[in-house]
Parts: structure tokens; sequence; C-alpha cells
């Protein structure tokens, strides 16, 4: 059993009801969370990429709690180096053990680095993941343009995909669209959209051209909303 939480942004946090994770946990300062940092002790805390708009409150939250984080190779010597005690580094096509599942991480088209008061840190390449956690395997896209090795991804058998459709940074509403068609997921899951001026996006209308162009269900989620996906 595993139940999936949006924070907002591309945020999210999962349970299997013994061990919980957060993926890029973007909480502190995201305008449409309707959560504080404080209130999660996850177990594990895996990063698509350095931009602060996804490391977040990584570094506190794994401090505070413990937290095992895991990410590119050069993010995550930054997050050992901040003073997180569990900090694991991987790269493209190689998977990582956590407490109740694993994490695949896959290509991304995106650029990459986080900036604090010092300047620019941990340039490392963006990724996806592929998460397998609960029963169900999960691909998070991170921040990324349409590329058609997501088809390579589609064949890892996904449970659930979650997708940007922003537009600016990442895909937009179109070519996300053609993303589900390469990945061909259960249930797909908008994100990365109306947090910012910038990238605010019909998310009803984006559904809606999903279900009817492949068929594939889309769960649109307000921040703060959870889904349950039962043994299947
Ligand atoms: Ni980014
Ligand atoms: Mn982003």
């Amino acid at each position: 059993m595993l139940t999936l939480t949006y924070i907002g942004h591309s945020a999210f946090h999962l349970s299997d009801g013994s061990n919980s994770v957060l993926v890029d946990p973007f909480i502190t300062g995201n305008p449409t969370a309707t959560v504080s940092a404080g209130e999660f002790s996850p177990n594990a805390i895996l990063l698509t990429h350095a931009h602060n708009d996804h490391v977040g409150d990584t570094i506190a939250i794994a401090k505070r709690a413990g937290s095992h984080v895991i990410a590119l190779f050069e993010l995550a010597n930054y997050i050992g180096r901040a003073g997180v005690e569990q900090a694991t580094g991987g790269n493209m096509g190689g998977t990582i053990a956590f407490d109740g599942g694993t994490v695949k991480f896959t290509p991304a088209w995106h650029t990459s680095s986080y900036e604090d008061e010092h300047g620019v840190h941990a340039a490392t390449p963006p990724a996806g993941l592929v998460v397998r956690f609960g029963g169900k395997t999960i691909y998070f896209a991170g921040d990324t343009c349409l590329f058609s090795d997501m088809k390579l991804i589609g064949e890892e058998g996904l449970d659930v995909g979650i997708i940007p459709i922003g537009d600016a940074f990442t895909m937009g509403p179109a070519d996300a669209q053609r993303a589900v068609e390469f990945l061909n997921p259960k249930i797909v899951i908008p994100c990365h959209y109306n947090t910012f001026p910038p990238i605010q996006q019909d998310s009803a209308r984006f559904k809606r051209d999903v279900e009817e162009r492949t068929g594939v269900r889309c769960e649109p989620l307000a921040p703060g909303e959870s889904i349950e996906l039962t043994d299947n």
C-alpha cells in the first residue's frame, strides 16, 4: 500500500505505513504548500537535481530527523559537507537502496546548480527518479523537456508517472501529453505548475486532454491532497 501526498511544486511525500520518503522537499518559501517542513521526519529524502526549488528544506529536515539523502554524486557530496550524516551519491542508471525501497537515476534535460549566500555549488546534471516503494513503481521526471528515451523509462512498468507541465523551465502541457504516451503509466500526476506566475497552467484541461489522447488516468492533486494506491 502506498499513500502519495502532493506538497506542491515538485514536492511529494510517500508512505508505505512504516517508512516514509520525501522527494524534492521545497516547502519553506513554497507559496502553494499547506504544510511546514517541521511536520516531516522521513526515512529518506530523494532529490532530482540541485535547484533550490527542489533541494528546498532537505538539509534542515535531514539533520533534524536523521534522514538518508540520496542524490546525484556532486549534490550528495555537497549535502554531506553541509552536515548531513547519511548522504549517498549515485549516478545515471544506478540504483540506491533506502529503508523500504530503491531509487534508480534516469536522465533529464535541464540544468542544475545550488545557490546560497556563498555562491553557486553542486554543479551536477539533473536526473529523473524511478522509485520502487510500497509495492509500486513511481517515476519522478524532475525538471525536464520531452525526450524520446522516456519510452525506455516506460518499459520499467510505471504505476505512477509524475511529470512537469508548467512550461518556461520544463516541458509544457502539449509536450507533457506526448511524454504520457512514451511513459504509459497507469496514473499520471502533473507537477511544477501554478507555484509562480510564469508557470500557470490549467490542470483540469490537461487532465481532459491527456485522458482523451492517451486513455491514461490523470489525477491532478491540490497541494496537501493525497491518493492511496492499493495492491492489485
Ligand atoms: Ni530545476
Ligand atoms: Mn524546478
